[in-house]
């Protein structure tokens, strides 16, 4: 089967810069994504290309390549359902916040009412791609719900993960290490698979496009995530380690990283994980477990979670502690609010924790992000609904300077590790401060050895200073 026109569901930070690229790689297919957030899909089709919702590196240049040509961004969810031959759902699969399995369970409902209203437009057949992180099994109840339309349409249901971290999406796409295609064994499943394949080996290399059952796919997900997220947890748990025992946990990720059986990505010690999946994957990852009555497969991976709560903790607690058991009226000064560098997306950042704690305790809080704006942050902290937003307000100010942001602090907080903090003007930022100044380095990039020399004092995350 030839694809010719492509659907896609959702126009978020997958499906907006997925589809992009499948557009800029396959100008003979036709690729419209929808969504019913109008404003989302105003600002993709915004000709002003530094406006795209999403902040990638490299995405507008590709957005502005095909957008017009062969990619389409459109509210009309009907129509762009009817034309397609194939249809990505890339909708967002929240923790669920009620009922049953609340705190843990992934919420289907967005990916329930895309299958629904794909039963009840489509009058051709279709292939429908699980572009969305699901638990395993979800393609069953898909496939329940299309195959009881009585109007003979068929489906083919496929699982096609998506596997981009954010602030590299493109080259992710442009060079994935692998695709990975889950469908039905039988003849129509396996030439729909083909149909997904032969989109990809547009530019994927054969070798890349791995081919699975559906189960085997949906599971892979949400397994690659479990294990890069217990990465970042092991490392920061031995960073604690390191600050208690003099090692410094730099040195010990690059003795173990070099064994090439532990390889050396993933081994930063931070003040925690963020982003939108790691904690939401493994959640669910939990609860599918628990459901079979796993529990000793659900507690392993618990403890993942848990170790991420306490290292965003600890890094607060130590602020406070240092700063001689008070922030109250102190000013405390962060760089960085995004989940980590060249991106905008703040879901689940550590900034946010970290800040409610020390807002708890009564600090002044000034902000300074290179990409994130002073509403997301007032909202990050609003929906945690510990104190009233005119609160929130109150005890924390957004700048758009780090220089006006550091002014007057008692301390900096490193939140994120944007490039751009490297190369600040130190000694500038240090006269301006209140003495002692102190810098709490979350993300270990700062040369604490210099900043030590122009009269700062350095915490930097594993090491101690
Ligand atoms: P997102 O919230 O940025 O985008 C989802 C979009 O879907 C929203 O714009 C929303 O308005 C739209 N939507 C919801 N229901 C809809 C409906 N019924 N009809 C039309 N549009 C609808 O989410 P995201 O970050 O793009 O994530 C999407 C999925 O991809 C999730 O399952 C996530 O786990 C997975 N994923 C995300 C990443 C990532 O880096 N963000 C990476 C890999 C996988
Ligand atoms: C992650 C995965 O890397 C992607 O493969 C996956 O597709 C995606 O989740 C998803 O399913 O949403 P992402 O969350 O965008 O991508 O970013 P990562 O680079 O994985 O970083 C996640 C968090 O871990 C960030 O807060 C980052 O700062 C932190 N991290 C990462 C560390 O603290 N140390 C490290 O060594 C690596």
């Amino acid at each position: 089967m030839n694809i010719k026109n492509i659907c896609c569901i959702g126009a978020g930070y997958v499906g907006g810069p997925t589809m992009a690229v499948v557009a800029q790689k396959c100008p003979h297919i036709k690729v419209t994504i929808v969504d019913i957030n109008a404003s989302r899909i105003a600002a993709w089709n915004n000709q002003d290309l530094s406006k795209l919702p999403v902040f990638e590196p490299g995405l507008d240049k590709i957005v502005g390549e095909a957008r017009g040509r062969n990619l389409f961004f459109s509210t009309d969810i009907d129509q762009a359902i009817d034309e397609a031959d194939m249809i990505f759902m890339s909708v967002n699969t929240p923790t669920k916040t009620y009922g049953k399995g609340k705190g843990m369970a992934a919420d289907l409902k967005y990916i329930e009412l895309c299958a629904r209203q794909i039963a009840r437009v489509s009058k051709s057949d279709k292939i429908v791609v699980e572009k969305s992180t699901l638990p395993v099994r979800t393609a069953s109840a898909i496939k329940n719900i299309l195959e009881h339309t009585g109007n003979g349409v068929k489906f083919q249901i496929l699982s096609n993960p998506e596997f981009l971290a954010e602030g590299t999406a493109v080259q992710d796409l442009l060079n994935p290490d692998r695709v990975l295609i889950g469908g039905d064994t039988t003849d129509a499943g396996q030439k729909a698979i083909q149909a997904l394949v032969d989109v990809y080996a547009n530019w994927v290399p054969k070798e890349r496009i791995l081919t699975t059952n559906v189960w085997s796919s949906e599971l892979s997900k949400l397994t690659a995530n479990a294990f890069l997220a217990q990465r970042v947890s092991s490392i920061n748990a031995l960073s604690q380690l390191c600050e208690k025992s003099g090692a410094d946990v730099h040195e010990v990720s690059k003795a173990i990283g070099m064994d090439s059986r532990i390889g050396s990505k993933f081994l930063k010690a931070s003040v925690g994980f963020g982003g939108s999946c790691f904690q939401k994957d493994i959640l669910n990852l939990v609860y599918i477990a628990k459901t079979y009555g796993l529990n000793e497969v659900a507690d392993y991976w618990e403890q993942v979670i848990l170790m991420n709560e306490h290292q965003k903790n600890r890094f607060s607690d130590n602020i406070v502690t240092t700063l001689y058991n008070t922030v109250s009226g102190k000013k405390i000064t962060f760089l960085g609010w995004a989940f980590k560098k060249d991106t905008n997306d703040t879901r689940e950042s550590p900034a946010i924790q970290v800040a409610d704690n020390l807002l708890s305790e009564r600090a002044h809080i000034s902000v300074y992000d290179p990409k994130v704006v002073e509403e997301r942050i007032y909202a990050d902290l609003d929906y945690l609904n510990t104190r009233s937003s005119e609160e929130n307000r109150a005890l924390l100010q957004v700048s758009n300077d780090p220089y006006t942001a550091s002014k007057a602090s008692h301390a900096i907080a490193v939140l994120t590790e944007w490039d751009e903090f490297k190369t600040y003007d130190w000694q500038k930022i240090y006269d301006q401060m209140q003495k002692p100044a102190f810098v709490f380095d979350g993300r270990g990039i700062l040369d604490t050895k210099a900043l030590e020399k122009i009269g700062f004092v350095c915490y930097k995350i594993g090491s101690g200073s």
